[in-house]
């Protein structure tokens, strides 16, 4: 992991722990539905895209909807969870974040988003940090979602790095499996059972400092 030139990071559950908000969202769903959507069931819904979690939670409650009532039912849970989200500040990202990103800018590591999300670039803006990455790329960038590796490759080409030169901190399966993919070194941030896969598995960005 030395003469490492690029970093890339995902944004929920490493930055900031939004998983609380989408949760609530889409429980709210669920029970709008008419069934039970458990904290147990949101896990599978980790660094998935937005489509692919409504159909995830579909599936929990053995329901069947049409492709149009599919895109209401998500823009729906995005306009709930876009209510959470917007009352987010600094004091929400997590422990040792924000200080390992200048550590890292301090040692002259370019640094780029590489999130699902396509609310990330509000989200960094609420936290005030929009300013210490030096490429963005989210959901509204990329066409293939995470294992695919089609966003840290993006945010290395726009770093100007190969993938060699790139390691991706990560909180989700799907976005271990997309680094390796794109022939990048990994960071796990979470629980090595079940970050297996990751070079090196961590609590949070705070060990690292
Ligand atoms: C990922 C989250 O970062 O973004 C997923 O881990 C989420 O839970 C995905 O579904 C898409 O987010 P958004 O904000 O575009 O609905
Ligand atoms: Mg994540």
């Amino acid at each position: 992991m030395n003469n490492i030139k690029g970093a890339l990071f995902d944004l929920d559950g490493v930055i900031v722990d939004t998983a609380k908000y989408h949760y609530l969202a889409w429980k709210r769903l669920a029970e709008e539905l008419g069934f039970e959507f458990t904290e147990e069931h949101n896990e599978r819904l980790k660094g998935v895209s937005r489509m692919r979690s409504l159909e995830i939670l579909l599936e929990v409650g053995g329901i069947s909807r049409s492709e149009e009532e599919k895109l209401a039912m998500a823009e729906k849970k995005n306009n709930w969870y876009v209510e959470y989200i917007k009352k987010m500040d600094g004091t929400e990202i997590l422990k040792g974040a924000k200080e390992y990103l200048l550590k890292l800018r301090n040692q002259g590591v370019k640094i780029a988003l590489g999130s699902a999300s396509k609310n990330a670039p509000m989200i960094l803006d609420n936290l005030g940090i929009t300013g210490l990455f030096d490429a963005i790329i989210d959901g509204n960038k990329v066409s293939r979602a995470k294992p695919d590796p089609e966003v840290f490759l993006l945010g290395a080409e726009e770093l100007g790095l190969t993938a060699a030169d790139c390691i991706v901190y990560e909180d989700a399966e799907a976005g271990i499996e997309a680094a390796r993919r794109a022939g990048m070194g990994t960071v796990g941030i979470g629980r090595r059972d079940i970050l297996k896969d990751a070079d090196m598995v961590v609590s949070g960005l705070y060990e690292l400092l």
